[in-house]
């Protein structure tokens, strides 16, 4: 039993050519960079950052989001080496399967679900609540039964996100170029609201609310069992908020607000020039909106005392407070829109991970059609899009975001230990670009990762790993078999 047979890159490559599985390079270097923008700035910036201002950091939430950022920025380096040595649809689960065998690989695009299913799950439960809202307001009041799922307020079903679900994996199915002239139309709307709450705000800033910066540590009223940090229970860490190591602690929750730059790998099958273009894709969107978190989490503690910041709606009510509702309403707008983007790319980053596993033949074949008018793999994006709206109408998940993390800090972690093991055993594949400083830069990705994952509660850990082990069951049962590779490798090898 092989499990860490590898498949070429050259195989890789070479899959994408097949008639029938072909999907259409339409994408820019631009596109991407609005892809990964489009798809990263959301609930994140919309909703944590008075969360975490509140909770954890105070006003140095700000340094929170820049720690975020590097640590996000050094997988980041590693992902853009990667994808522009592979560039195939997938992503993570590609790299793995060109560098660690099929098993981890299996692994890593079972985990993979964890991040953009779940995620989109998670958000468009987020923009449902922003929709029913800003419907209130006007005058339009949606019955709590079909604003949320059963065990929620008189919950049923959540009707907003099943609708929102629905009708972006209708537009994803209609093809990629139209879904990013969509994006860009949002990308548009979210970065204006951002930027007015920079611009706008910076005249409501008081100094006095900058000091103290990073408010003294306090202990925190002792948190047990399941919900501690898994650090607090292996190193008997007594659990602090604010001072440094709540800066520290917090990256955990802030670095919920980058994900998603990493699906500008998965559209590598999509991208027209992808060896230069990935790159700029990844770490552009990355760079722009890290500047862009930092800023408006910086103008928002200075508005109002971190103490005071609102835990739902953080960015519209700082406006409120100060007295201007028109601006609040502009805010909340832009991120019913902003959010639409996120749930879509999220979708699409989940279709193209299925396609390729089902290319491979670790999922059932028939789901890697590629529709001959628009080519997009569409019975990806109808199932995941089936799926994910159950998921959104019928279960409270406000308790998995954390899921959503531990998930995308896993697969930074493969890539990034993928990228120097790739440079050892093929040192002579051409690389457009190369991940500086190897394997400095590879190391301390995994480490940095590694840490932010300790911070995460035990809890997550536990669902983390069930979800893991039923990923494992269900390779064994399935994949292992089916295996394309196994099928095309001559017996005596396997
Ligand atoms: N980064 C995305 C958000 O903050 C998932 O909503």
């Amino acid at each position: 039993m092989n499990l860490l047979r590898t498949k070429t890159i050259e195989q890789s490559i070479s899959d994408t050519e097949e008639p029938g599985h072909r999907l259409k390079r339409e994408l820019s270097a631009f596109d991407l960079v609005v892809f990964g923008i489009g798809v990263v700035i959301g609930t994140g910036i919309f909703v944590l950052t008075g969360q975490v201002a509140k909770d954890r950091a105070g006003p140095a939430v700000a340094l929170s989001f820049v720690l975020a950022a590097v640590v996000c920025g050094l997988a980041a380096l590693c992902y853009a080496e990667f994808a522009s040595t592979v560039p195939v649809a997938g992503s993570a689960y590609t790299f793995s399967y060109a560098t660690l065998g099929e098993f981890p690989a299996w692994i890593i695009g079972w985990d993979l679900i964890l991040e953009f299913a779940l995620a989109a799950a998670v958000v468009s439960v987020g923009w449902s609540g922003y929709a029913v809202s800003l419907l209130g307001d006007a005058g339009i009041t949606v019955p709590d039964a079909i604003a949320g799922p059963p065990g929620e307020a008189g919950g049923v079903v959540n009707v907003p996100a099943m609708v929102l679900v629905a009708a972006v994996s209708a537009l994803l199915v209609l093809g990629v170029k139209i879904s990013s002239r969509f994006n860009a139309v949002i990308v548009t709307v979210k970065v204006f609201v951002v930027l007015l709450v920079i611009v706008a705000g910076l005249f409501f800033v008081k100094g006095s609310n900058y000091s103290p910066f990073i408010p003294p540590s306090e202990s925190t009223p002792a948190v047990e069992g399941g919900a501690a940090p898994l650090i607090q229970v292996l190193f008997g860490i007594t659990p602090v908020s604010f001072g440094w190591l709540g800066v520290f602690a917090a990256i955990a929750i802030v670095f919920f607000a980058y994900i998603g730059f990493d699906i500008v790998a998965t559209a590598a099958e999509e991208a027209r020039r992808p060896q230069r273009d990935l790159p700029i894709g990844l770490i552009g969107s990355l760079v722009v909106t890290a500047l862009l978190y930092a800023a408006v989490s910086l103008v928002v503690v200075g508005m109002s005392n971190y103490k005071d910041l609102s835990d739902a709606a953080p960015l519209a009510d700082a406006f409120k407070a100060v007295g201007h509702p028109g601006f609040a309403t502009v805010i909340s707008v832009g991120a019913v829109a902003g959010l639409t983007s996120v749930v879509m790319i999220l979708l699409l980053g989940q279709s193209r991970v299925f396609f390729a596993m089902s290319r491979d033949g670790l999922l059932p074949p028939w789901m890697a059609a590629v529709h001959p008018r628009f080519g997009t793999p569409y019975r990806t994006t109808i199932l995941m899009g089936l799926i994910v709206a159950v998921l959104a109408g019928f279960i409270p998940l406000a308790k998995l975001a954390e899921l959503v993390n531990i998930g995308t800090l896993f697969a930074f972690l493969v890539v990034s230990a993928g990228v120097a093991i790739l440079r050892r055993t093929r040192p002579e594949l051409p690389r457009a670009f190369r991940t500086p400083l190897v394997p400095l830069v590879p190391v301390l990705s995994v480490l940095a990762c590694l840490f932010v994952m300790l911070n995460l509660p035990v809890e997550t850990w536990l669902r983390f790993l069930v979800w893991m082990a039923l990923g494992a069951v269900l390779y064994f049962a399935y994949g292992h078999r089916n295996s394309r590779l196994r099928r095309e490798v001559p017996a005596v090898t396997r």
